[in-house]
């Protein structure tokens, strides 16, 4: 395809050892060469977004340069060199996906906006009086929000999955949940506070022994490993670009081809239709149903040469190096004194995201404290009020890490924090 970002055959890993070169793959990352105020950026925010290598940046760039038209509407050469990229990415996203079909990808503007469609489509079309949605004490507000309102607007139920203090899903309650009132279950494939990773393969098994669909909320999953959506037979999986190394702006939605062919489009506009009069409209076969509008044509091109990147490090590389990180986290952060690691210990399947509060000092004063000294992380709710609810805690701090963190940052945090937590006990910053 013109233009198209050929998968990068620089050496940034041995595939053959599995070894990823971080300090290569890092100077592909214009962002991390920062220094805030002097001093060098430790970037752990990467569950908030994952900053963007060269090859998305040039991808991005290289639309608006050259390949300006837009997509599906005209025979000229922008027009169509636009369209061409525009629908390989979708290609592109198939491949990663591993979906059977391009026509089951739905390019939306993020996570939230692929879980708002199917609660105001398939939802709605399935959801009634006395029914039940049901989701995790792990999800995000953007796989919660959404089935609130769906439930309040039918009459319905949205009811917890429930987790113990660590994250772990407890397999037989949600047995126990699954009913014939039951129409669907949203589920996480990671947590973006506790990092830890749900069975979410036997839990579609459970609901789909016994007729329901589940949607996977993959924005925490798919920078961390290969994702097969055929192999996890879930109905819908949704995720944001941003935190796989590309744009802002663009997000997935994989939905099984029978779903999509028999679901309302969501919003009205040009492109979703077939024919339209002043009385009557048919709407368009998917995805083009569900892309009212004009898409984010550079940003969707922009994450396919994300996935072309991320693809050419070696999934097995990429593995290695973030397990190692993991296991430093958890050697290393529990020796901060005062500091309270929550979510899953050692041996569990994870994401490298870790929460964690620090006694006497609030979330926010811990993450102001390291920021002055270049160490980015996030503290707050993280939008998961319910979690941090079941979690006895109001907020916490979270350091998340990709694939170009070190475990030398990981030492640097744990210094900085060291720090913060010296400062509060001679009283206060
Ligand atoms: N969902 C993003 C996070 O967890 C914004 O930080």
């Amino acid at each position: 395809m013109p233009g198209m970002s050929e998968p990068a055959t620089s050496q940034l890993s041995d595939r053959a050892t599995g070894t990823l070169d971080v300090e290569r793959v890092r100077a592909e990352i214009p962002a991390l060469g920062q220094r805030p105020g002097g001093r060098p950026l430790c970037y752990l925010d990467s569950a908030s977004t994952a900053l963007r290598p060269r090859a998305v940046i040039d991808a991005v760039r290289s639309v608006d340069e050259r390949d300006a038209g837009n997509v599906h509407r005209a025979v000229h050469a922008l027009a169509v060199q636009a369209t061409d990229r525009f629908e390989a990415a979708r290609e592109r996203v198939r491949r990663f996906l591993g979906a059977a079909s391009a026509d089951e990808i739905v390019f939306t503007s993020g996570t939230t906006a692929a879980v708002n469609l199917v609660a105001q489509t398939f939802g709605r079309q399935r959801v009634g009086p006395g029914d039940e949605v049901l989701a995790s004490v792990l999800e995000h507000h953007s796989n919660l929000v959404p089935w609130q309102a769906l439930c309040a607007e039918r009459g319905a139920r949205l009811r917890p999955i429930p987790a113990d203090a660590e994250g772990a899903i407890d397999l037989a309650a949600f047995e126990a949940l699954l009913s014939p009132r039951t129409r669907l279950v949203a589920i996480t494939h990671a947590s973006n506070v506790l990092g830890c990773v749900p069975p979410v393969a036997r839990m579609i098994e459970l609901a789909h022994a016994r007729g329901v669909p589940v949607l996977v909320d993959g924005a925490q999953a798919v920078a961390h490993g290969a994702v097969d959506v055929a192999a996890l037979g879930c109905d819908f999986y949704c995720f944001s670009g941003h935190k796989l190394f590309g744009p802002t702006g663009v997000g997935v939605l994989y939905g099984r081809r029978a779903h999509l062919a028999a679901m309302p489009p969501w919003q009205g506009g040009g492109h979703v239709i077939r024919t339209v009069g002043f009385d009557e409209v048919t709407y368009a076969e998917p995805p083009a149903r569900f892309e009212a509008g004009t898409p984010p044509i550079a940003q969707a091109i922009g994450l396919g040469a994300a996935m072309d990147w991320l693809e050419a490090l070696g999934p097995a590389a990429v593995a290695a190096h973030e397990a190692a990180l993991v296991r430093h986290a958890l050697a290393v952060l529990p020796l901060v004194p005062g500091l309270r690691l929550l979510g899953p210990g050692p041996g569990a399947a994870r994401v490298p995201v870790f929460a964690f509060t620090l006694a006497g000092v609030h979330p926010h004063d811990v993450a102001t404290i390291v920021a002055d000294e270049g160490v980015a992380i996030r503290a707050g709710h993280h939008c998961a009020q319910p979690l941090h609810r079941h979690l006895g805690v109001p907020a916490t701090a979270r350091a998340s890490l990709a694939l170009y963190n070190t475990t030398a940052e990981i030492d640097a945090l744990a210094e900085a924090l060291g720090r913060a937590a010296r400062i509060f006990a001679r009283g206060g910053a």
